[in-house]
């Protein structure tokens, strides 16, 4: 069974556009897990625009499956993941800038600084996962690290504007999946997977987690929250 990690960050995007209460990321991530979300995801930005760092508390206490905080590999950030105990910790690349994670990690030229947060990590029980381009170098260095899994990121794939665009992403994908299950590390994928694109990463060999925000979002304005991760729950 393929598992399914609903990333509440665009529930939190949300509520930081008044500055309120609502609505609620951790109320949300309840739902999902009533409605077979696997784990909750959530990334805590260096800029704070939409998970803040008592979510990610609250969510520790409150949810009863699997926390995965997505985050940058900054000393303050490895500190925050130990001290909140979080189940999972997923290093993404982090630029101000960005609308969202636009690439993987480059791993291969930063090794050091990665291997010493999952070396840490680790220590603390946490499990470690990094997110990569669909790239074998990337996830050669990923293992070389230490990590235990990498995430795919699938967004060239979703983003591909013709269906041969798409199948040569999705080729880069299986490829990078079979290299990652030949050196014994976890396979998990996500970014700009939705009701249309998900089925073929779902049935890569291997697969074992996928991690799905924006698109659940949209279709709850649709069918309601709850029947949106149904749909995408019994999709993948
Ligand atoms: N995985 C990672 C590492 C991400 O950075 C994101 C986006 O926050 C996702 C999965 C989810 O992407 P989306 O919101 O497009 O489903």
């Amino acid at each position: 069974m393929v598992k399914l990690g609903v990333n509440v960050d665009h529930i939190a995007a949300a509520r930081q556009a008044r500055l309120g209460f609502l609505p609620d990321p951790v109320y949300f991530a309840l739902l999902a897990e009533r409605c077979g979300a696997n784990g909750i995801t959530a990334h805590l930005r260096e800029d704070r625009r939409h998970i803040q760092d008592e979510d990610v508390r609250r969510l520790r206490k409150k949810i009863k499956t699997k926390l995965n905080l997505e985050m940058a590999i900054t000393r303050a950030m490895v500190q925050f993941a130990c001290a909140t105990k979080v189940d999972d910790v997923c290093l993404v690349p982090e630029k101000r800038q960005e609308l969202t994670t636009e690439g993987g990690l480059d791993v291969a030229g930063q090794r050091v600084k990665i291997k010493s947060a999952i070396d840490t990590l680790k220590k603390s029980g946490i499990y470690t996962s990094i997110f990569v381009a669909p790239d074998l170098k990337q996830i050669v260095a990923a293992h070389a690290a230490g990590a235990d899994c990498v995430e795919l990121h699938t967004g060239t794939y979703a983003d591909a504007k013709s269906s041969e665009e798409r199948k040569r992403e999705f080729k880069k994908l299986l490829l990078a999946g079979r290299c990652a299950r030949d050196l014994g590390l976890i396979l998990n994928a996500g970014h700009g997977l939705d009701y249309k694109n998900v089925g073929p990463v779902a049935k890569i060999a291997g697969m074992n987690e996928l991690n799905i925000g924006y698109s659940i979002v949209l279709r709850s304005l649709e069918v309601g929250f709850e029947n949106a991760v149904k749909e995408m729950k019994k999709l993948i």
